[in-house]
């Protein structure tokens, strides 16, 4: 079975996302790793954030999973800002821990979103997919969720039992 983790990057870690992505580990017990517990600093030209937590934090991910969860909230039509952030200190593997950078290519790539609106804005995924094709990434698919009455509805559960599903190939 492959191992997946949850990368979870909301200004909330205990917020909407959080409870998306608490319901994916209950059904296939990958962990969640919380982008924003950790120091990650912006992409620097002369990799100035280089010894902040991004580069360990990236090598136990690629020694240790084979999937990529990546799972954010959608704020003004994108990905959140830490986790685009985490994306950016992705150059970083491709230019001076190029051996890890490396490693990516044997890893598929999936996204959990949250928003207030059900319908996922085209060209959300975009900055995900075309991401995983250049790092030879292969991007195995999305859940998305929102509220209703401020709790997540039933029918949101059943695509994360199906997404779960297809993470785990049980
Ligand atoms: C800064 C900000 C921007 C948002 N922009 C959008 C948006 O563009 N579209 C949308 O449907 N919801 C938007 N929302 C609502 C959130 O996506 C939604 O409440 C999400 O479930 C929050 O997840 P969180 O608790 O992990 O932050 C926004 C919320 C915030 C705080």
């Amino acid at each position: 079975m492959k191992k997946g983790v949850i990368i979870l990057g909301s200004s909330n870690s205990k917020g909407e996302t959080y409870e998306m992505s608490a319901y994916l580990r209950e059904l296939t017990g990958f962990p969640i790793i919380d982008l924003k517990t950790k120091n990650i600093g912006e992409f620097d030209y002369e990799f100035k954030n280089a010894d902040d937590d991004f580069i360990p934090l990236m090598k136990e991910i690629v020694e240790q999973y084979d999937t990529l969860i990546f799972a954010t909230p959608v704020y003004w039509y994108a990905m959140s800002g830490i986790m685009k952030t985490f994306f950016d200190r992705i150059s970083d593997l491709l230019k001076t821990e190029k051996e890890t950078g490396r490693k990516l290519r044997e890893k598929s790539m999936a996204v959990l979103s949250s928003a207030s609106e059900p319908e996922l804005i085209n060209g959300f995924l975009m900055p995900f997919q075309e991401s995983a094709k250049y790092l030879g990434m292969q991007y195995v698919g999305n859940v998305h969720g929102w509220r209703e009455n401020g709790e997540m509805p039933e029918g949101v559960r059943e695509e994360i039992r199906a997404f779960a599903k297809k993470m785990t190939g049980r």
